[in-house]
C-alpha cells in the first residue's frame, strides 16, 4: 500500500453528502503539505455556475459528464507524480467509469457517516439537488453504501472533531 501511494500520490475522499469530505480534505491536505482539490468547487469555477443550477438547467447526466472530465483532469496530475488530496462529490465514486479510474490511480478513503448526522448537517440545504427529497435521500444513502464500500479504506465518522478524523486518516498504513 505504501508503494501504491508513492507511485500514484492521489488520495481521494469519497462518501455521502454531508459527511464533511471538503472540510476534512482541506485540513488533511494542509497537514500533508499537499495541494487540495474539490471536484464540485472546480466544476462550479470552470462553469461559472452553481451545481444546483447545472442540475436544474442541464440535467444530472450533463453534470456527471462534467464531473468525470474534472476527475480525469486531476487524475492526470496524479499520474505525472503531483500529489493531491482530491474530494469527490457524493455521487462520483458510484459511477463505474470514475471508480475504475480512481482504482488505478491512488488510494480511496470512504468517510462513512450515519444518515442521522447527514440529515442534521444538510438541514434544508437547497444547494444539493439530490438532498431535496428526504425519501430519495434515504434511498440513495442505502443504494450507495455497497458501492462506497469498494474504497480501499473506510473511516467511520461519529460526532467527533475534525482534527481527530484527520488524524485517523493520517494513521492509515499508506504514508
Ligand atoms: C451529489 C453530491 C454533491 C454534488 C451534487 C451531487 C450526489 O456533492 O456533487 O449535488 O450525487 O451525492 P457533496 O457530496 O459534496 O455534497
Amino acid at each position: 500500500m505504501t508503494l501504491k501511494l508513492k507511485r500514484t500520490p492521489g488520495l481521494y475522499l469519497v462518501g455521502f453528502m454531508g459527511c464533511g469530505k471538503s472540510t476534512i480534505g482541506r485540513i488533511l491536505a494542509d497537514q500533508l503539505g499537499w495541494p487540495f482539490y474539490d471536484i464540485d468547487a472546480d466544476i462550479e469555477t470552470q462553469e461559472g455556475t452553481p451545481i444546483a443550477q447545472i442540475f436544474d438547467e442541464r440535467g444530472e447526466a450533463a453534470f456527471r459528464d462534467l464531473e468525470t472530465k474534472m476527475i480525469h483532469k486531476r487524475v492526470k496530475q496524479v499520474q505525472i507524480g503531483i500529489p493531491g488530496v482530491i474530494v469527490l462529490g457524493g455521487g462520483a465514486f458510484v459511477q463505474p467509469r470514475n471508480f475504475e479510474l480512481l482504482e488505478n490511480n491512488g488510494v480511496t478513503v470512504w468517510l462513512d457517516c450515519p444518515l442521522e448526522i447527514v440529515r442534521r448537517r444538510l438541514g434544508d440545504d437547497a444547494t444539493r439537488p439530490l438532498a431535496r427529497n428526504p425519501e430519495l435521500l434515504a434511498q440513495l444513502y442505502e443504494d450507495r453504501r455497497p458501492l462506497y464500500s469498494r474504497a480501499d479504506f473506510r473511516i467511520e465518522i461519529a460526532d467527533e472533531e475534525v482534527p481527530a478524523i484527520v488524524n485517523r486518516i493520517l494513521d492509515l498504513p499508506i504514508f
